[in-house]
């Protein structure tokens, strides 16, 4: 296995496949009364989040002490030295003369997990850096999609909203195209990159016409911190023209699985009686997190 989990490319089919199966495997300490394994005794794995984040930081922390790995957690707030001044590189090295094994870095700049990985023996497992990647994020995904369909290969995926600006979507791609599956990537022209087809993906702009060909609606965020002015419509034509509601779910196939990685902004992409609705996996995705974080953390952990 690999040391560091930086971007999804980085995993083999196989590599992939063995990751998912021990998240299955770690799915089932979950139900147990006492939920904890041995397999990371006397390590230690630092939650470093330089950006907001609920689904990912606590369940990493969570997976970490599942696993019995001693935990920091570290946000680059008013409390830490970063806010006097030092550097992310002095940061990384301070950390890792304290001995720490693995270093989950969410960062706003694409490429920091990268530099991280440079400067330290730790294992770097990307927790999302910009508009780049979300390996974590596209692994979970397809647990949550093989358990409910039984397969990726053959299925079609409908990736919509906010491509240009998504690390899910990059992470997605790749995994889900590695995998066999198809993906159609559905926006606002002006929230899909214009060369996104050489990802191997077919490009639709409208969702009524798409909607009854998927297997699989994925809804991305529309990250509204990470757009320049004028790049979206507005929120009322965004919800017209991408936005799923029971209405439009009319169109799509009657088992199609609902995703969405979370946050959600309800009203916006999703209404809450689709969110919340039979199609939804949206809180299996947040349970089936939990499990890929605790087998990436055990996996990373057999290569340090
Ligand atoms: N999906 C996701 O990354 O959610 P958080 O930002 O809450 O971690």
């Amino acid at each position: 296995m690999i040391k560091h989990l930086l971007s999804i490319d980085q995993l083999s089919p196989s590599q992939i496949e063995l990751v998912l199966h021990t998240a299955d495997s770690f799915r089932e300490v979950g139900t147990r009364t006492i939920k904890k394994v041995p397999t990371l005794r006397g390590r230690t794995v630092c939650n470093l989040f330089f950006e907001p984040s609920t689904r990912t930081r606590i369940s990493f922390e969570l997976a970490a002490k599942r696993l019995s790995a001693d935990v920091i957690n570290f946000t680059g707030d008013a409390r830490s030295s970063l806010s006097k001044g030092e550097s992310f590189k002095d940061t990384a090295q301070t950390l890792q003369a304290m001995g720490v094994d693995a270093i989950v870095v969410r960062h706003s700049s694409a490429g920091a997990p990268l530099r991280l990985s440079r400067w330290v023996e730790a294992s770097v497992i990307n927790a999302g850096d910009g508009a780049h990647e979300h390996p974590t994020q596209a692994l979970l995904d397809i647990l949550t999609i093989r358990n409910k369909l039984n397969r990726i290969d053959g299925l079609t995926v409908g990736l919509v909203g906010d491509i240009a600006h998504s690390r899910v979507a990059r992470s997605n791609i790749h995994a889900l195209t590695t995998l066999g599956a198809k993906v159609i990537v559905c926006g606002p022209t002006t929230l899909v990159p214009s060369d996104v087809a050489r990802l191997g993906v077919e490009v639709a702009d409208r969702l009524d016409d798409v909607l009854p060909r998927c297997d699989v609606l994925n809804l991305l965020r529309v990250q509204f911190e990470r757009q320049r002015s004028g790049l979206f419509p507005s929120i009322r034509e965004y919800r017209l023209l991408f936005g799923v509601d029971g209405d439009r779910m009319k169109k799509a196939k009657p088992n199609v699985l609902l995703l969405a990685p979370g946050p959600i902004n309800r009203g916006v992409e999703v209404t809450p009686e689709v969110a919340d609705g039979p199609n939804s996996a949206i809180l299996d995705q947040v349970t089936n997190g939990l499990a890929v974080r605790m087998a990436v953390l055990s996996e990373l952990s057999k290569a340090a």
